[in-house]
């Protein structure tokens, strides 16, 4: 049986920096991942980085070619039915927005693992947590079709929504709260310049909109779909039709050109609590998930390991276990916080099919009163950068 002080199941961003943080306080960890190291690289996902995200992963040795090749925005415009009004988030917060493909993390991070001795295992599938309340917990896991076991002092649940983790609670203990929305978000990857040099969210009487880039030559454009819909049925040209009758002024500077990656993605708002459970630790889309609206999904995961890592380096350090205790309150403060962020921009921003006259109405003043109001400005600028780490 291999042995390692903290198992890591998952390397998406949160198992990869964990393994990062960790290896840097000298821990030892082992980190089994699923998939394949080239799977994990061609997940396509957000790409907006709050200042603690950013400040984080400099501190672990991945900044130099975010600092190199990342956008640094200042604002970003959301249209109301054509009406546009920006929101100067660094005049109102001090603070910056980065944009940085969230595949450019995960690279980074697999790179700084790269050296000799990486704790990553890919291919590894884990199959299941024995005795997960007791002092040394076990992780089961299939490599080159046999079964092995892994023994811990701890397990970092970061296998994402559909890992197994989560599973290992016990029902009588887990508590969820789910809100599944009635759309999705298309979105397409296309090597044209982006329409604005900031982000737009626009909100249009056929649905939402979502103009993002890349870089300066590589834009990502969503649109809100229904739940049903079918990739097969929107070609390009039926994609940049739609996008650019949503997004209001800015749609007279769209280049289209062919997409290189579209998917859709379904929003829903999911949490997990508690999010430890014996000697299991939940980080990341394993305890939560946010719709994509203000990007919360990968600065959660990041924050989540920002603070286990300090606990377990806190634990080893100094043999007590108080900061692993108060992990699962502290994590879960601010998770409830993105949550709250994320469906409030996706209600203001949306058509929602069960939307009568007294809903767009409400929908409209909300937009009205941002619009006139600097202290609503700033607390949507306040969340949107990212709330401070406490
Ligand atoms: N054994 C090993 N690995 C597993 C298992 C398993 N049984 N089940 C799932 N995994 C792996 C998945 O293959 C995936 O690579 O766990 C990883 C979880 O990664 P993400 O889904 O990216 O979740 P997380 O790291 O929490 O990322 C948080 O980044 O990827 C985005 O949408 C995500 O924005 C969110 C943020
Ligand atoms: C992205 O760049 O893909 C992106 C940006 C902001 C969002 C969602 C996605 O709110």
């Amino acid at each position: 049986m291999t042995s390692t002080q903290v198992a890591i199941i998952g390397g998406g961003p949160a198992g990869l920096l964990l393994a990062r943080l960790l290896q840097l306080s000298g821990i030892d960890c082992m980190l089994l991942e699923k998939r394949s190291r080239a799977y994990v690289l061609s997940r396509i996902r957000a790409g907006l980085l709050e200042q603690g995200t950013v400040d984080l992963l400099k501190d672990v040795g991945c900044g130099e070619r975010l600092q190199r090749e990342a956008m640094f925005h200042h604002g970003c415009d959301f249209v109301y039915f054509g009406e546009t009004l920006r929101v100067p988030l660094t005049d109102l917060t001090g603070k910056v927005v980065t944009i940085y493909g969230q595949t450019e993390v995960t690279r980074d991070l697999m790179d700084a693992h790269a050296g000799a001795g990486t704790p990553c295992h890919y291919e590894t599938d884990v199959v299941r947590i024995d005795d997960v309340t007791g002092d040394r917990p076990r992780v089961v896991y299939v490599q080159d079709g046999r079964e092995h076991t892994l023994s811990c002092d701890w397990v970092a649940g970061c296998d994402g929504y559909h890992g197994v983790a989560r599973q290992s609670i016990p029902t009588d203990t887990l508590r969820t709260f789910e809100r599944v929305y009635p759309f999705g978000w298309l979105g397409i990857l296309a090597d044209v310049p982006p329409c604005s040099h900031e982000l737009i969210y626009a909100n249009h009487r056929d649905g939402f909109a979502l103009a993002t880039m890349r870089s300066a030559t590589r834009t990502r454009a969503y649109i809100q779909v229904p739940n049903d819909a079918r990739l097969d049925d929107w070609s390009d040209d039926r994609f940049w039709d739609e996008y650019k009758r949503r997004l209001g002024p800015a749609a007279a500077n769209v280049v289209t050109g062919p997409s290189i990656e579209k998917s859709i993605a379904p929003l829903r708002s999911f949490v997990a609590e508690p999010m430890r459970y014996g000697r299991l630790l939940l980080a990341g889309d394993a305890a939560h998930i946010v719709p994509p609206t203000g990007a919360k999904g990968l600065n959660l995961a990041v924050a989540d390991v920002r603070r286990l890592g300090e606990a377990l380096d806190s634990f080893y350090r100094t043999k007590s276990p108080a900061l692993i205790d108060a992990y699962s309150d502290a994590a879960l403060a601010r998770v409830w916080k993105a949550v709250r962020f994320s469906w409030s921009l996706t209600r203001l921003m949306h058509l929602f099919p069960d939307m009568d006259g007294f809903d767009r109405a409400i929908q409209r003043s909300e937009f009205d009163y941002l619009k006139g109001s600097r202290a609503a400005q700033t607390a949507l600028a306040e969340n949107y950068v990212g709330l401070p780490y406490v």
